[in-house]
Formats: C-alpha cells, structure tokens, sequence
C-alpha cells in the first residue's frame, strides 16, 4: 500500500474519510437558496465541522458565499481565524472567564447569557483599548433549560447591558429543543417567548438588529422561526434530521431539500479466513459462525470512531447480556455488495461475513459511509445500528482518521 503524505502527518493505515468540498458548497447554496437572501446564514462548523474537518470546510463554506459561522468556543473560533477565514465567528456557548481578551483579538463574537459576561467583555475592550463597541448576541433560553438567559432575568439584563457604552447587543437568540416534531406544543410556546423577549427589549430600547431560532430542522419547517438569520449545521454536511408529527410520523408534505452528503468513509481488507461452522470470532466469541463461511478483517475500530455498538452477536457472551438486545445490525459495503458485521468491533479491528462475496480478497476497499456499486451506507444508517444519530456518528470520527478532501 502507497504511502501517503498530507501535509500534517504520514498515513500508512488504510482507513480514512473522503469530504466533497463541492458537496459542502452545494448544500449551502442549496439552503441559501431556501432560504432566500435576505436570510443570513450562519454555517455551524462546530466539533470540527461535524467531524468533516474544519479547517478545509470552513473555507470552502467561506468560497460558497457564507459570512457568518457558529463555533462552540473561543480555541474553535482561533483554529478559524488560522486557517483565513475572515467572515463573522460567533461563539455559541460563550466565553469562559479570562477569555475575552483572546477572543477580541481575534476578532470573534461572543454569545452571552449572563451580564457579568457582558461586563467582563466591557473592561477587556477597555483594557485592548479597542475604538467601537463589541458586539455580542444575547442567548436567552426559551425551553430547553440548557444554556441561555433566564426570561425572568430578561429586563434587568436590558438596563445593564444599556450601561456598558463598550458593548452593542447586535444580536438576540435562542435554541430549540424539538424543532423537528411540526405539532410539538412545547416548541410552539419556546417560539411564542422568544417573541415576548424581542418585545421586552424593544420596550426597553433595544432593538437587536440579528434575530434567530433555527436550526436545520427548523429551517428545513418552519419558516416562522428564520427573522432574518438561521444557524444551519447537520444539512450543510448533507443530512436532514427527517421532520416527524408528534405520533412519531413523517412529514409528507414539507418537499426535501436536494443535499449531498458531504463525507465517506472508507477502510481496506487486512486479513482474510476461512472458518468452519460453530467457530467464535473475535472478543467474547460473541458471534459463532452459524455455517461454515469467509470471514474477512478490516482496519477499523472504536478507536476511529466505529461505535462498539454496531458489533453483531449471536454467541454465548456473559459479559454481553446487560446490553440492550435491539442494538447491532452493523453492515460494511464490499465490491458493491452488503456484508455484515460479524462479531465485536474492537479498538483497531473488525470481522466482516465476506462468505457470499465473490472474489474479496485482500487489499479491497470497504465502505462504511458511502457508495460501492449500486449500494450505500449513509452516515443515518450507521448511526442507526448504533443506536444514536448522525450528529453523534459523524461528530466520533476520531483523530486517527485522516480526512482527504476534494474539491
Ligand atoms: C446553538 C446551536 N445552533 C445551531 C446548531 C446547529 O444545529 P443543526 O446541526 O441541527 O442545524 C446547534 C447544534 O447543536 C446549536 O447548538
């Protein structure tokens, strides 16, 4: 196997993900264009862009026209700054406290829901000396009860941050916990106070020029919730949540936006055998080979990010029987065909069910995420039979896998 070299590190495994920078550019022109553009979008390349890779994502984003980007913290925001990108940097979760002079510097906008953040923004602009006013954008918690300005605390929020000349409250928002679910009452009321809120600083003078609630799922449903800025992530990497009813069924009449997932995931063959019916593969000898079969090895693991969960058992496993049963259906893609999983995924390692693959041999491609042939795995798929969702799948993708991107 060639070596490749990219331009931090030498890879020799053969487990790395393909990102399509023209797929990214395509979905934000994509829900820009849903949008329409007197709708600013703020593209959400937290968590290393989705696990996509930051800091060749957020460029590409910057190229497709995006102004404005959703960070999770200050040392986020910096990797940005690093790599030239120039558009708007808000910090979604704030700053922590010593940060503000850093964060200043390098010219990021922080969320705040306290007004001692506002007053310690206050004096380091005083301490930078720097010649007008910091902008920030208030988070105020509507609902979700997780981060953001008590509504209780709304008004005496607004008569001090109207004593801080250093501070411009250039922006008002908040997050909603179940915007996917159209019928969801409690997202009814969480839009219902965010509207009381941006009258309560109107009658209090202010009058915050950026206002915003949605994320993808509520840009994809809920045009209420745009004003005139949307903080996309999860459709900008190529997938919808997938809108639902209350009664847990799907939304027919709200057409799907025409998204290409951004990322694939491969890996290689690295060991090939064949085993006789009744043989214990792998940890626990939690899955016996119910026939005699091939079974083939693949360079992958927890340790890229592979969720231990996707394992498939059938065997006698002790260590096993207090894991929920429903889980662990995990499939790979080889020469255009399924194969299951076979057996527990391990740090580096994991057995595949090559036995109806003709001709699998070492050194072939395995896809995880992605296409071979006329098959396809997407990244809700394998989040699926790791009983999660695409967020947490794509956001694992550990370290160890290399990201190549192309344009
Ligand atoms: C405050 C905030 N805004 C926007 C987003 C983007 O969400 P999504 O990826 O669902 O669009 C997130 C993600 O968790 C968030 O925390």
């Amino acid at each position: 196997m060639a070596t490749t070299l990219t331009s931090s590190r030498i890879e020799t495994r053969p487990n790395w993900a393909e990102v399509s920078l023209s797929a990214l550019r395509h979905n934000f022109r994509v829900v820009q264009q849903h949008v329409g553009a007197d709708v600013t979008i703020c593209a959400v390349v937290k968590c290393n862009a989705y696990g996509h890779g930051v800091e060749d994502c957020a460029p590409a984003l910057e190229q497709a026209g995006a102004k404005w980007f959703g960070v999770t913290s200050t040392d986020e925001g910096i990797v940005l700054r690093g790599v030239g990108v120039r558009g708007r940097i808000l910090v979604l979760c704030g700053l922590y406290p010593g940060e503000e002079e850093e964060a200043l510097r390098n010219s990021l906008t922080p969320a705040v829901f306290r007004l001692e953040q506002a007053q310690d923004l206050a004096r380091a602009a005083d301490r930078l000396g720097l010649a007008g006013p910091v902008a920030v954008h208030l988070k105020i918690d509507t609902g979700m009860s997780r981060l953001g300005l008590p509504l209780a605390d709304l008004e005496s929020f607004a008569e001090g941050i109207k004593l801080l000349p250093q501070i411009a409250l250039e922006g008002v928002f908040s997050h909603l916990a179940s915007s996917e679910v159209l019928d969801d009452e409690h997202t009814a009321h969480q839009i219902e106070r965010y509207n009381v809120a941006l009258r309560t600083l109107a009658n209090h003078g202010l009058h915050p020029p950026l206002r915003h609630l949605a994320n993808s799922a509520a840009v994809e449903g809920r045009a209420n919730t745009w004003h005139n800025f949307v903080r996309p992530g999860l459709l900008l990497y190529g997938y919808e949540y997938g809108l639902s009813r209350q009664d847990g069924s799907p939304v027919s009449d709200v057409p799907h936006l025409p998204l290409k997932p951004v990322l694939s995931w491969k890996t290689h063959v690295l060991g090939l055998r064949d085993v006789p019916a009744g043989q214990p593969l792998g940890y626990g000898g939690a899955y016996v080979t119910p026939a005699p079969g091939r079974i083939a090895a693949v360079s992958v693991g927890y340790g890229d990010g592979l969720s231990r969960k996707v394992s498939v058992r059938n065997g006698h496993d002790p260590a096993l029987c207090h894991i929920h049963p429903s889980v662990g259906h995990g499939e790979v893609l080889i020469r255009g065909q399924r194969a299951p999983i076979a057996g527990r995924v391990s740090m580096d390692l994991t057995l595949i069910d090559v036995s109806h693959v003709p001709g699998a041999a070492i050194g072939d491609e395995v896809v995880l995420i992605g296409r071979s042939g006329n098959q396809q795995i997407t990244a809700w798929d394998l989040a699926r039979s790791s009983d999660t969702v695409v967020y947490e799948t794509l956001c694992n993708l550990s370290k160890r896998v290399p990201r190549r991107h192309a344009e």
